[in-house]
């Protein structure tokens, strides 16, 4: 599955929208990631927020249990029909659109954006795009967080170094403002697991990049 994401864009979205048909992802854990917890709890979350790449909707149903102006986005139709399904079981209403974190057309205006594993999924040119996508859809002084995979341990998924973040969100448009080591839970494929010598059972922390850009405006 992960060795799939290394692809184009178009050839991306039904490799993730099947890994939601079967209800079978490494990244779906039923809850906010820790890290995500922390930038809220830290106040970095402010303003309009966008989860982007929102997948089962963890992020955005937590956000706006608590009270924020949160709008999820994903370009995997499956993933939407999960995200919705779990906003209405928790009775949490939650928003959720169609939209390509490469293009975001008709989006704009967000202070916030929450990047939970999708930054790592794209090749060094998409990175460089998405960061100028979101530089368009960002509100002056926006944040975004980037919580991606490090490279810097053995792991499962797409896992990237930081350079990549540093490469990607950087002047005149971006200032990176944090990156530190952080972890990403996972529920690791059976397979996964055996390579690793990871348990069975149980949530896997995998090491993480954790990122925060804030837009620059003198680029307009
Ligand atoms: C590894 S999953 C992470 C999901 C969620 N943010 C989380 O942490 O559980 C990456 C998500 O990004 C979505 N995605 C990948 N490429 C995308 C793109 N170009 N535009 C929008 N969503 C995309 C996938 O469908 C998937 O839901």
């Amino acid at each position: 599955m992960y060795d799939a994401v290394r692809m184009d864009n178009a050839s991306r979205l039904p490799t993730f929208d099947n890994a939601y048909q079967r209800r079978s992802a490494p990244w779906v854990i039923g809850e906010p990631q820790p890290a995500v917890l922390e930038l809220e709890r830290a106040g970095l979350i402010t303003g309009r927020v966008l989860d982007i790449g929102c997948g089962a909707g963890e992020h955005t149903i937590h956000l706006t249990r608590l009270g924020y102006d949160v709008l999820g986005v994903d370009f995997a139709p499956t993933a939407l029909e999960v995200a919705r399904e779990n906003a209405t079981t928790q009775g949490v209403p939650a928003r959720f659109e169609t939209a390509d974190a490469l293009s975001l057309i008709g989006l704009s205006g967000f202070d916030t954006v929450i990047d939970s594993a999708l930054f790592h999924v794209f090749a060094t040119e998409e990175q460089q795009r998405y960061a100028r996508t979101l530089h368009g859809v960002c509100a002056p002084g926006a944040r975004v967080h980037v919580l991606a995979l490090s490279d810097r341990t053995p792991g499962f998924g797409p896992r990237i170094s930081d350079a990549a973040i540093r490469a990607a969100f950087t002047e005149p448009l971006w200032a990176l403002d944090q990156l530190e080591p952080d972890i990403y839970r996972a529920d690791g494929s059976p397979e996964d697991r055996a390579q690793l010598g990871l348990p069975a059972e149980g949530l896997v922390d995998m090491t993480a990049w954790l990122a925060t850009a804030r837009r620059l405006d003198n680029s307009e």
